[in-house]
């Protein structure tokens, strides 16, 4: 077995075990994937699978500029044109479906704060329309509010489907709302969504399963970070807070799972603390309490991919920073190519430079 096998996740036969990792780039003015971000996909489309960049399910769900929704029939028509054309060369592409939670701040509500499980900020500023700004206490979300939400999922992810994406994937990773939730050091709610770890990840597993009943369940996958730290996470308990979360995942028939052993934002490292999972323990570990396809991530080479498809660690290798500069990743790995160095100063920029110039030859 190695990362060129085809594979099948639900219903979608995957050329390669090659996928695109979800990378937020800015690029959608005002919300709306425009054509700039057509060519930025479709130069990408040889990869097994397309999983799109962080998508907000909802105005509420947004904290970063530019980045785009999947709640309009706009959002729906434009997307449809970026899968159509993904589509038109064979590609598969997944939706990633975002809300950030806490991490976003006022300037992007009218001025309301951001909301989350409890009223606890997360570290360090944001960028705003307006300006680097201090991280906000956010607004403890009430019950109802929580139901919304789940339902601003499953609504997110009929659009999804109406747009053309073959799945959507629950951005449960990296310190947004769902691992919020998740895990007690933003999580100290005293009501069934907090406290033990049951209820801390009633909220996940209500989320993918109100995602599950509106579309196929075959069609909806999700993300996890278990030793992820980034968006100041912490959870005393972390290895068995995952352990049962995932163990539950098995009961959705999921298309995939995908874990990130890690993030390390651009120019900076990453160190789990001690209670955690190490990097290179997280994938291996739960691979033997989730009984489905598993897309492994976070810092493979191909040398490392093909190692862990191999061996049977994970099925398929989701590569980010590589696919940023190498639209032709593919290709490149099964020809032994020269890769294309990652600019990461353009990595949040807005123009379609180190977003649709790297070359490429397909
Ligand atoms: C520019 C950039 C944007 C990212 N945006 C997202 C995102 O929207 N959603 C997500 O789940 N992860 C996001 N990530 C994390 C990547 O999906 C991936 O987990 C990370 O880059 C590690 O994989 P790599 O070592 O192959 O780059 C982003 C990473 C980068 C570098």
């Amino acid at each position: 077995m190695n990362l060129f096998d085809p594979i099948t996740i639900g219903d979608c036969q995957l050329s390669n075990r090659i996928a695109m990792a979800p990378l937020t780039r800015n690029r959608a003015k005002a919300t709306i994937p425009n054509e700039m971000m057509r060519i930025y996909y479709n130069q990408r489309s040889t990869a097994g699978l397309i999983i799109s960049e962080a998508t907000n399910i909802s105005s509420q769900a947004t904290g970063y500029v530019n980045t785009p929704g999947i709640y309009t029939n706009l959002h729906i028509e434009k997307w449809k044109r970026i899968t159509d054309s993904v589509h038109h060369y064979g590609g598969k592409i997944y939706c990633q479906l975002w809300h950030v939670g806490r991490s976003s701040h006022s300037d992007f509500h009218n001025g309301k704060l951001p909301v989350a499980p409890s009223a606890i900020a997360s570290k360090g500023q944001i960028k705003t329309p307006y300006g680097l700004k201090d991280k906000e206490v956010p607004r403890e979300l009430e019950i109802s509010e929580i139901k919304q939400v789940i339902d601003d999922y499953a609504n997110a992810a009929e659009n999804a489907i109406k747009a053309g994406f073959d799945g959507v994937e629950i951005h449960g990773a990296n310190g947004y709302l769902i691992d919020q939730f998740i895990c007690d050091g933003s999580n100290q709610r005293t009501d069934e969504y907090g406290g033990s770890i049951e209820n801390r990840c009633k909220f996940a597993l209500e989320v993918v399963k109100a995602v599950s009943d509106r579309i196929s369940r075959k069609k909806v996958a999700i993300k996890l970070s278990p030793s992820g730290t980034f968006n100041s996470m912490n959870d005393s308990t972390v290895i068995e807070t995952f352990s049962y979360l995932i163990k539950e995942l098995n009961n959705f028939s999921l298309s995939y799972l995908h874990l990130a052993e890690f993030y390390n934002p651009p120019g900076k490292s990453y160190k789990a603390p001690a209670h955690y999972l190490q990097e290179g323990e997280v994938i291996k570990y739960f691979r033997k309490i989730y009984k489905g396809i598993i897309v492994g991530n976070s810092g493979f080479d191909f040398k490392k991919a093909n190692e862990y498809i191999s061996k049977s660690y994970c099925d398929i290798i989701a590569f980010g920073k590589l696919f940023i500069s190498n639209p032709d990743l593919p290709r490149r790995f099964k020809e032994n190519d020269e890769l294309n160095d990652w600019d990461v100063s353009t990595f949040y920029t807005d123009t379609e430079k180190g977003y649709i110039d790297y070359p490429f030859n397909m």
